[in-house]
């Protein structure tokens, strides 16, 4: 295994921060992870896969592991259903363009979401009414310490709204290195439900979607709202929604009708972060090279050589703003490495 020192990880985090590992290497097989885990001499390791779901605010002095375990495979089917498993380094979007191409249903709504396979339970991602969890079925990681390998159950991963164990009590002390999804193969349930998804169908005349149909709805939604990270550094959402009890709920809704917002049970109502940022008036603005995305105020861009600081500053801006104006407190949904 080759231990590379000083390496930029511009390339290697979809924000295109330019920190500086102390050490790196690649990871290409399950043997290459035991041993890498298993050094010594290197008592520091950071786990780094996709790197589309945190902001490096300073180097990392560690031995840095890149996650590049590849490999799709089909381990059982039935008439209707089938369970593949991806290994973790597999990018997420061309995995769901695999699933397409096979005609296998169930992540359609979740194309074109940036970031490795190995991650996506780490935060349970979603999008357009289907969350990971839905079609998830099991998944393996390797302990940090110990190198075994374990098996997850969906029970055992705790999902919840972009949360898991893994980022609970398991945070720090697994790599996920599979993910084992439950597909189907025929009478598959489509989900339009969200409403830009029925207006892009509408829009393009189809009555009676195929899952590529679906997937080619959200793609275009997608591109149209959010960033492409290769065009402009992001992490996606940068915060998370947050969610109200009843009575405050209704305390907000009262000075503020016109809001969105989703219940999620009678004691739960989502209201989009987004919504709230682009009322204290920071959406499309920009701070040096650190910004507010123009098409959605959920996201924060680096227009070129921000560093992680500099964002950071511009998120703990916007919390403070939306907390002084809305009394409600909002919280990163990235991982922020300080
Ligand atoms: N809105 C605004 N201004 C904005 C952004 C949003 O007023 O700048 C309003 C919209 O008009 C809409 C509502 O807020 O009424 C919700 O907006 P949107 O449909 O864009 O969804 P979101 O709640 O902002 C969430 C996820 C996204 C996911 C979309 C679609 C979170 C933190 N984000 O965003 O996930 O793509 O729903 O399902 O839950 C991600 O996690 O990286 C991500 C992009």
């Amino acid at each position: 295994m080759i231990i590379q020192r000083n390496k930029c990880l511009k390339a290697y985090n979809t924000f295109g921060i330019s920190a500086t590992a102390k050490y790196f290497c690649e990871i290409n097989s399950l043997d290459d992870l035991a041993e890498a885990l298993r050094l010594e001499e290197y008592p520091r390791k950071f786990i780094i896969s996709g790197g589309s779901n945190m902001l490096l605010t300073c180097d990392v002095d560690a031995l840095v592991l890149h996650i590049n375990l590849k490999g799709i495979t089909v381990i059982s089917e039935d008439d209707n259903s089938v369970i593949v498993k991806v290994m973790a380094g597999e990018n997420w979007h061309e995995m769901v363009l695999w699933t397409l191409d096979h005609d296998y249903g169930g992540l359609e709504n979740m194309s074109l979401i940036p970031g490795n396979t190995g991650t996506a339970p780490i935060q349970n991602i979603g999008a357009y009414g289907v969350e990971l969890k839905d079609s998830f079925v099991s998944c393996e990681a390797m302990h940090i310490t110990s190198q075994e390998i374990k098996t997850f159950s969906k029970d055992a991963c705790q999902f919840g709204y972009r949360d898991s164990y893994f980022k609970n009590a398991g945070k720090g002390q697994y790599v996920i290195t599979s993910v084992n999804f439950k597909l189907t193969k025929k009478n598959h349930v489509l989900n339009t439900s969200y409403g830009a998804i029925e207006a892009a169908l509408k829009e393009q005349q189809i009555d009676d979607p195929t899952i590529k149909d679906i997937s080619n709805a959200v793609i275009a939604i997608r591109r149209s709202k959010l960033p492409d990270p290769a065009e402009l550094g992001n992490s996606g959402s940068f915060f998370k929604n947050p969610i109200l009890s009843k009575v405050k709920f209704n305390k907000f809704q009262k000075s503020h009708a016109d809001a969105p917002f989703y219940k999620i049970s009678e004691d739960a109502y989502k209201v989009p972060a987004g919504w709230l940022i682009e009322q204290c008036g920071y959406k499309g603005k920009r701070f040096g090279d650190a910004g507010i995305h123009k098409n959605q105020a959920l996201v924060l861009v680096n227009h070129d050589r921000a560093t992680g600081t500099e964002i950071l500053d511009l998120a703990l801006r916007i919390m403070a703003s939306v907390e002084e104006k809305f009394g409600i407190k909002i919280t990163p949904e990235v991982n922020i490495i300080k």
